[in-house]
């Protein structure tokens, strides 16, 4: 989703805020911009709906020259991917240029009345309306202060444009990260956020500031982050954070950090035709590696938050990752039996739920920026009870602000889908589910046969991958299908969730997934001869009632695709196609069951034309509620 850029110092600025939007691709995005500080001392401001590559393309050999500019990729939230609609947008007549991540909540109210007090706006958004407030509030703060002393000093000048700003901002309801540029002070930018993310780094002749690390760490080497209500004066020799408490100009201290000991690699080379194929691929390299210590004490797990055995568990997570907190729910209670409930981090955070002594909260979050997960956090935080991420992204919000996080270690990914970070949050939760199971000595031998079988998941992920180009054929047969069911019961359940996400966002065909058990009491409706049921039919407890379920389907004239262990004669009989997997045991065979629904998705939605790593409508870092 939206991504901010600002740049200070003594380098041009253009070229740098062109890499850190490069950077802020992966988040996903609809239209670009940037502003700079013209030679006439005026705000040069080029955007276009589109992708970097088309900004890049209408600069051209024209490269704006200055030191100091802010940029940003928007994912649109109000109004449609149009130029007039991209960022930066400008205040007062082209005074300030500001770019906004976030929603603003009461725009249409704040808008009404800007109009009414002569303001002009040229886009449908709701960042524009936040540039007029913050330029009438300046204007207002400088006329009482001129009409009390006079001709105003640089520091009262300074004083009244951060009142000014202080107060728009507090007519503003909702979340948002700013950082804004004025036209007659070439030396500061500004910056402020209030539920979305600002890093602030140091390069070595000035400051970067961007929605996450990434965007600036192509330049930057130590960073700080930005505490919500607070504002932060940007030179290009320091920066002063004005402390939130403190209405005056008083700064607080700042921690810089180096780079995180778990940096994420952000190496941009893919060597397959697409993102989301290498990510797929990636999997039996990034489970191995995390396998790689299983037997050490669980030395890569904050033990200090986890010894202290839980009473019960609370997982809050979106998408994919609350797809993988539902599979965590089912090993754990299954191994150490503690109880475990896991909602969506949307729902929880506008709910009441009620306060449970003993509970540790797992957040599950590959970005770690998605904002319903955050809020779910801070609501929780107020329980004063022990919080701990599962995260793939060092430096992000959500683990600056757990008590702990354990990292998947996976690299970047990428694609919009998320693959290799729903195997390793499998991964991670099954050995948590172990680490309990060992701490409360239960079901001990069944957990070395569990670690001998974690063992063997990475080759038989590997030879389902071997085996793509039949899950391609298989994918191919079925590119006009209208609509899919995904059925799977216990473990594979959230597999089947999974593969309907995987298939609908990827391909855009309506799929929905089911608990198999569900079945007869509506779904069943929907099987005709055009409906395709993909069962999760492998060997284990509920295997029979599966078949049972599979039966009912053909009967009423429903096509079958299942994914089952070779030899199975009695699924051959009953599915029109089988997609064969090897036999795991039952608590670990999801981790393999996913993959060909992971391929059968991306071969299909290749098939049918659609941008698979870039799937429409959708963001890689959903920052917005
Ligand atoms: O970064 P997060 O894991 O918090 O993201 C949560 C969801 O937005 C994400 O899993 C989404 O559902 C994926 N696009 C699914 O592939």
């Amino acid at each position: 989703m939206c991504g901010i850029l600002g740049y200070i110092g003594s380098q041009q600025a253009t070229p740098l805020l062109l890499e850190g939007l490069r950077r802020l691709e992966y988040r996903g995005y609809d239209s670009v911009g940037i502003s700079t500080m013209s030679d006439n001392g005026n705000l040069n401001v080029l955007k276009t709906a589109g992708r970097v590559d088309t900004l890049t393309d209408l600069i051209g050999n024209h490269l704006p020259i200055s030191n100091m500019g802010i940029g940003h990729s928007r994912w649109a939230t109000h109004g449609p991917a149009t130029r007039d609609n991209a960022h930066p947008h400008v205040g007062g007549n082209c005074d300030l240029a500001l770019v906004h991540n976030g929603v603003i909540e009461n725009h249409d109210e704040l808008r009404t009345r800007l109009e009414s007090l002569g303001f002009y706006f040229k886009s449908g958004t709701d960042s524009e309306v936040i540039a007029h407030l913050i330029h009438w509030h300046i204007t207002q703060r400088t006329k009482l202060q001129s009409n009390a002393c006079g001709e105003l000093q640089e520091q009262d000048e300074f004083r009244s444009r951060i009142q000014g700003v202080r107060r728009a901002l507090k007519e503003l309801r909702g979340s948002y990260a700013l950082v804004i540029m004025f036209r007659d002070q070439p030396d500061y930018l500004l910056a402020v956020c209030n539920g979305s993310p600002l890093i602030i780094g140091t390069t070595d002749d000035g400051h970067l500031i961007g929605s996450d690390k990434h965007a600036i760490s192509h330049s930057a080497h130590q960073f700080t982050r930005l505490e919500d209500q607070e504002l932060a004066v940007i030179r290009s020799d320091s920066v002063q954070i004005l402390q939130k408490t403190n209405p005056g100009l008083a700064s607080r201290e700042i921690l810089w950090k180096e780079e995180d000991t778990h940096s994420l690699s952000f190496d941009d080379s893919c060597t397959y035709s697409h993102r989301t194929l290498q990510e797929i691929h990636e999997q039996p390299l990034t489970l191995k590696h995390m396998l790689s210590n299983i037997e050490d004490d669980f030395h890569s797990f904050p033990i200090e938050f986890l010894n202290n055995l839980p009473k019960r568990i609370l997982i809050l997570a979106c998408g994919t990752s609350y797809h993988a907190g539902l599979f965590g729910k089912y090993i754990i209670e299954a191994i150490s039996g503690i109880p475990v409930e896991v909602e969506y981090a949307s729902e929880f955070r506008y709910r009441e739920s009620p306060y449970q002594e003993g509970t540790l909260l797992l957040t599950i979050s590959q970005s770690g920026e998605t904002a319903d997960t955050l809020g779910a956090l801070r609501e929780f935080k107020q329980r004063k009870q022990p919080t701990v991420a599962i995260c793939n992204v060092p430096g992000s919000t959500l683990t600056e602000e757990s008590d702990a996080t354990i990292f998947l270690n996976v690299g970047l990914e990428n694609g919009v889908a998320a693959t290799k970070s729903y195997t390793a949050d499998c991964a991670i939760l099954s050995r948590l589910a172990m680490l309990w199971g060992y701490q409360k000595d239960v079901n001990v031998s069944r957990l070395s046969l569990l670690i001998n079988d974690f063992h063997t998941i990475p080759q038989m992920i590997s030879n389902v991958l071997d085996a793509k180009e039949s899950i391609k054929n298989v994918a191919h047969t079925y590119e006009d299908a209208k609509r899919f069911l995904f059925i799977g019961r216990g473990f594979d359940y959230p597999t089947a969730l999974e593969g309907a996400l995987k298939l609908k966002e990827l391909s855009y065909i309506s799929a929905e997934g089911y608990a198999a058990g569900e079945l007869k009491h509506g779904p069943l409706a929907l099987v005709d001869d055009q409906t395709i049921t993909v069962a999760l039919a492998t060997p284990g407890r509920t295997y029979e009632k599966v078949l049972s379920n599979l039966e009912e389907i053909r009967c009423r004239g429903g096509q079958i695709l299942a994914i089952g262990v070779e030899d199975d004669q009695r699924l051959k009989r009953v599915a029109n196609n089988v997609i064969y997997v090897q036999k795991v045991d039952e608590f670990l065979q999801p981790l393999v069951n996913i993959i060909p629904l992971q391929l059968f998705a991306f071969y299909l939605a290749l098939a049918r034309g659609c941008d698979v790593d870039r799937p429409r409508n959708l963001a890689k870092s959903v920052t917005v509620e």
